[in-house]
């Protein structure tokens, strides 16, 4: 199996550009079904979840051209699409519950077995079916039982909607399936995450009419078709933010490109208040970590624009080295502190309580064999192996592929010592 090999690192310094984004583009690429005319999507990272989405539409009948050197794909969903996700792919990637919606619509059924993706938590769907069945479809509960999502609907109806909790993938498919429903759908306690605004952004230049997007109260009012567009996908923020961290963890000073600083307030306020300078330039953000003692903070995760549970892995990582202790809670995920007992091999002696940690902060950690047990806790693993001592060994790194692009060459570009071996 690959490996990264990573070493105690000099501090980070250079500029890293930022990719496009993994959770804005799933969405936006399982959107593109909605209309049999080519879409094209720029700035689309590089990485294994998006093969697999290719793959998956592919699979149903579109015609994919996938050109990640340029991060472009052209995406033409003409003529029949089949209405069954197959098995094989969608227990590779959670994401693939995004073509629900889309399914139902160019079809009239969808079927998919529930995802796999990272495992932390339960990941339901519960959500996403009270939405669609609130919109006139039909779910076969014997197959639901069974793992199955088994959809039909003639034809969808606005209507409106309460999310008992603001999911993200329940938002989505809510959103893609209400654009040609008939009438108007008023989706309440949405999520506000921006990866929905941009997603409402695409849907609408096809012509949607979505509004509300990136609030908790979405409208929008049903069309009677779609059409092909070509559409940017915006900046990877938990991308930047991992790099951020990198930088102060370190004690680096690191310009991160191709960010909305907007999508960033809460992970630039955290490392704020850890020390860190950081401040907004022409070409990007300057992140500093080699200016002040960089001390602890309490962190709590909550829906946009709370602080990003995908970013509470990286986070801990700092902390762990941090100046005094820290509590971080976790109230996202139920179980997202598989991280914790890798950190623990390399010294942290973090302790959990349900979903609170708590990190004694101080520590000089050293190099071990660990894991990555999920995509963001992959990328924190390696950024504690950056300032532990020894060489640090993390497996499993196909989950670190499913989200960061070029991982290992922009930490080398900014002077980490980190490097891949293939089996
Ligand atoms: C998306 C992101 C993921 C991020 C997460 C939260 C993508 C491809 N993935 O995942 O990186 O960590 O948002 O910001 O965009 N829930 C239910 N019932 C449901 C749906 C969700 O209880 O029907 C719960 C989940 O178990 C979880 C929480 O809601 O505890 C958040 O899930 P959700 O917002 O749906 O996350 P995803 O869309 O899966």
């Amino acid at each position: 199996m690959a490996k990264f090999l990573v070493q105690k690192s000099a501090p980070l310094r250079g500029e890293v550009k930022i990719s496009g984004s993994k959770n804005a583009v799933l969405p936006i690429m399982a959107a593109t079904l909605l209309t049999e005319e080519e879409c094209t999507i720029k700035d689309v990272p590089a990485l294994r979840d998006v093969d697999v989405m290719c793959e998956l539409l592919e699979n149903l009948g579109a015609t994919v051209n996938k050109d990640l050197k340029n991060n472009r794909v052209n995406i033409a969903a003409e003529g029949d699409i089949s209405y069954e996700a197959p098995f094989d792919l969608v227990k590779m990637m959670r994401a693939s519950i995004l073509v629900l919606g889309t399914l139902l619509l160019r079809t009239g059924r969808a079927v998919i077995h529930l995802p796999g993706g990272c495992a932390i938590g339960k990941r339901p769907v519960e959500l996403h079916l009270k939405g669609l069945k609130a919109l006139g479809v039909e779910i076969n509960e014997d197959q639901l039982l069974r793992g199955i999502v088994d959809a039909k609907a003639d034809e969808l109806k606005g209507c409106t909607i309460y999310l008992d909790f603001p999911s993200v993938g329940a938002t989505e498919v809510i959103i893609m399936a209400a654009s040609l429903a008939k009438g108007i759908t008023v989706l309440e306690n949405a999520a506000q995450e921006p990866e929905i605004v941009d997603l409402a952004n695409f849907l609408n230049k096809m012509g949607a009419r979505i509004k509300g997007a990136g609030t908790d109260t979405i409208k929008i009012e049903g069309v009677e078709r779609l059409k092909g567009v070509s559409h940017h996908v915006i900046p990877d923020r938990i991308e930047a933010g991992t790099f951020m961290v990198g930088a102060v963890i370190t004690r680096g000073n690191v310009l991160v490109k191709n960010i909305v600083p907007d999508h960033l307030k809460a992970v630039i306020a955290k490392l704020r208040e850890c020390g860190a300078e950081i401040s907004m330039t022409d070409e990007g953000l300057r992140v500093r970590g080699d200016v002040n003692t960089i001390v602890s903070t309490d962190v709590k995760t909550l829906p946009y624009p709370g602080f990003p549970t995908d970013m509470q892995s990286p986070f801990m990582a700092l902390l762990t080295v941090a100046k005094g202790p820290s509590v971080v809670i976790e109230t996202v995920f139920e179980n997202r502190f598989m991280h914790v007992g890798e950190f623990n091999r390399m010294g942290a002696n973090i302790k959990t309580d349900g979903s609170c940690a708590i990190i004694p902060g101080d520590k000089s950690l050293q190099g071990a064999q660990v894991v990555a047990t999920d995509l963001r806790a992959g990328a924190a693993v390696v950024l504690t192996g950056l300032v532990a001592e020894g060489t640090t060994e993390v497996t499993q790194i196909y989950h670190i592929d499913r989200g960061y692009e070029n991982f290992v060459d922009k930490l080398r570009t900014l002077g980490a010592n980190i490097m891949r071996m293939e089996d």
